[in-house]
């Protein structure tokens, strides 16, 4: 381990002797560093000057082309963004005033949550089940806050290998939520983090803003679960007004385009194909990772192993008790209660932060302290 992976350096470290299976972030062996730094010069000796200038408000127009043509969509469609968390606080400032509703999940990405009530937004919950959100309860959350005279900023919706529960939203609940929110006009803000991270060989339901014809759906993706958080990259896919309209505001005309020479990197890699090479190491690594725990979980593991991602859900009677026997283990866990109100107690064990051995000796770990 780099003696830089430290506090002050890096965003959160567990205390030695822990076996961390909380962050929800690629172990540091993961991280390309070589790959990068190549991707890097590449973009210096291509783009010399321009560089280091000030960028195209809206992203430069090769990764802009690139990711288009990935998403079988047109440039117009997309705006670089700084990741899905600035893309997030963006449209939290830009299209809901404070006090008004973000409708999500009962159980959804902590941080997530916080921009939006950061913002003053309300948070409302309506229910999901195991195939995800469900459309009658987001008509019956709609029609209830607005009966009361709440404006509806948007629904923030994780439907691919959400985060905490794994969990693959399929096509045909993704179009019976699309039919919700175009009857009642509400926009769906579709979080796609681990999109490219299926990690076994199944057929990918389309993405939310590919069956909408990117109308009334905005959807958010991100190199930080596939390059690494430090770039600070990501993509926002949105009809072409709203990416103009963005393009257009103080902060990228005063700052041109969000982390331009980063961007000009990672199009070097999207174009020579060192991005895609990257993509069938990641995912077979952490397909590993992630059959290492289930193993190590063995017949006490509650979960169903998710198809991609980077998260194993496991239920159990007690959360509290779960802790308490993670804690005895020495493992850091992370409370299912942080994302909200799971149905049923939970926990989220991470995979993506430590290889397989690891893994295994901590799922085993696990289930021996949860029976002691
Ligand atoms: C669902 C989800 N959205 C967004 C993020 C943050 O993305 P970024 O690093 O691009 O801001 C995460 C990271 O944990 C996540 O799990």
């Amino acid at each position: 381990m780099s003696p830089y992976w430290r506090t002050g350096i890096v965003q959160d470290v567990a205390p030695p002797g822990i076996t961390d299976l909380a962050p929800g972030y690629l172990d540091p062996a993961l991280l390309p560093v070589d790959l990068l730094a190549a991707a890097y010069d590449k973009a210096f000796s291509r783009y010399g000057p321009a560089a280091l200038s000030y960028g195209e408000n809206q992203g430069v127009q090769p990764l802009r082309e690139a990711l288009a043509e990935r998403a079988g969509c047109g440039p117009e469609h997309i705006l670089i963004t700084a990741g899905t968390s600035h893309a997030l606080h963006m449209l939290a400032t830009t299209l809901a005033e404070p006090g008004d509703v973000v409708l999500c999940e009962p159980t959804a990405y902590d941080y997530g949550k916080q921009i939006f009530t950061d913002r003053g937004l309300r948070l409302a919950p309506f229910a999901a089940d195991d195939a995800g959100p469900e459309p009658d309860a987001l008509a019956a959350a709609v029609r209830r806050h607005r009966a009361v005279g709440r404006r509806i900023a948007f629904a923030y919706l994780i439907p691919t290998f959400h985060n905490p529960t794994g969990r693959l939203v399929g096509e045909e609940r993704r179009l019976a939520l699309l039919d919700v929110a175009r009857e009642h006009d509400v926009l769906v803000v579709e979080d796609d983090a681990y999109a490219e991270l299926c990690l076994d060989e199944l057929p990918m339901p389309k993405p939310m803003a590919e069956l909408a014809g990117y109308e009334g759906v905005v959807r958010l993706c991100s190199f930080a679960k596939t390059l690494g958080p430090g770039l600070r990259l990501g993509w926002m896919l949105a009809a072409p007004a709203m990416v103009a309209s963005a393009a257009a505001s103080g902060l990228l005309s005063s700052g041109g385009g969000l982390n331009h020479l980063a961007s000009l990197a990672v199009t070097t890699l999207i174009e020579d194909g060192g991005y895609d090479t990257r993509l069938t190491m990641l995912r077979k690594e952490l397909g590993a990772r992630r059959d290492a725990l289930v193993k190590g979980l063995g017949t006490a593991c509650f979960a169903r192993p998710p198809h991609g991602g980077f998260f194993l859900w496991v239920r159990g009677a007690s959360e509290e008790h779960m802790l308490a026997a993670a804690a005895r283990a020495k493992i850091r866990v992370a409370a299912g209660s942080r994302f909200g109100r799971p149905a049923t107690p939970a926990v989220r064990l991470s995979y993506s932060f430590n290889p397989p051995d690891t893994l295994f000796q901590a799922g085993r770990r696990l289930t021996q302290h949860q029976k002691g």
